[in-house]
């Protein structure tokens, strides 16, 4: 049986868009968005079922009702790879028990460096001349997986967030879909998987 991918998207989608057009095709058959989002229309338009799971704010918002709820759409879909594209909801550490080195994630910086939600900002803060994107294997930990690949960006002096941030995601573009392929064909399929 073919794997099956899941995206988790909340912003522009350009990560989702550079997966969708990677050949060979990635076999992506749904799309999470945790916001009203660019990405959950652009996957919409594309005629790929989007699940629109709008997190709550303020105290109304439960983590692990909320995980638990996007473990079941995972679940129901037969989801085998989760690839995490621009995703800003930090879930429960439950999901990544259950799907245990099956999240990927894609960060704007060369981690350990610069771990977080403001990675290009605090990047510049620090005066850093080099950056980068890195692909890792999520775990409960935010930005604290297992690393499987990075690209090298030079930081100009002119640099704001903005240009910097554009920069890295030309090569994300290029990257993570390669990344994704590849951790793909060499993951065992869920019954192979749960026999282990
Ligand atoms: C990227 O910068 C990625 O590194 C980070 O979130 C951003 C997503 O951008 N995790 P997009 O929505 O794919 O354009």
């Amino acid at each position: 049986m073919q794997k099956r991918i899941a995206v988790l998207v909340s912003g522009s989608g350009s990560n989702l868009e550079a997966l969708l057009a990677y050949k060979p095709k990635l076999p992506i058959v749904l799309v999470i968005a945790d916001r009203p989002c660019k990405a959950a229309d652009l996957a919409e338009a594309k005629g790929l079922q989007v699940e629109r799971l709008y997190r709550p704010h303020g105290r109304f918002f439960d983590r692990r009702h909320y995980t638990l709820r996007l473990q079941r759409l995972l679940f129901a879909a037969e989801i085998d790879l989760v690839v995490m594209a621009g995703f800003m909801t930090m879930l429960h550490a439950v999901i990544f028990t259950q799907f245990n080195r099956r999240i990927l994630n894609v960060h704007p910086s060369l981690l350990p460096k610069f771990k977080g939600a403001h990675a290009v900002r605090d990047t510049l803060a620090a005066g850093e001349k080099w950056t980068g994107s890195t692909v890792q294997i999520a775990k409960k930990e935010t930005d604290a997986g297992v690393t499987l690949a990075q690209s090298r960006e030079q930081v100009r002096a002119d640099d704001t967030e903005q240009t910097l941030q554009e920069r890295l995601k030309k090569k994300e573009h290029l990257l993570y879909p390669w990344v994704v392929e590849r951790y793909l064909a060499q993951l065992p399929e869920w019954g192979n998987y749960l026999g282990e």
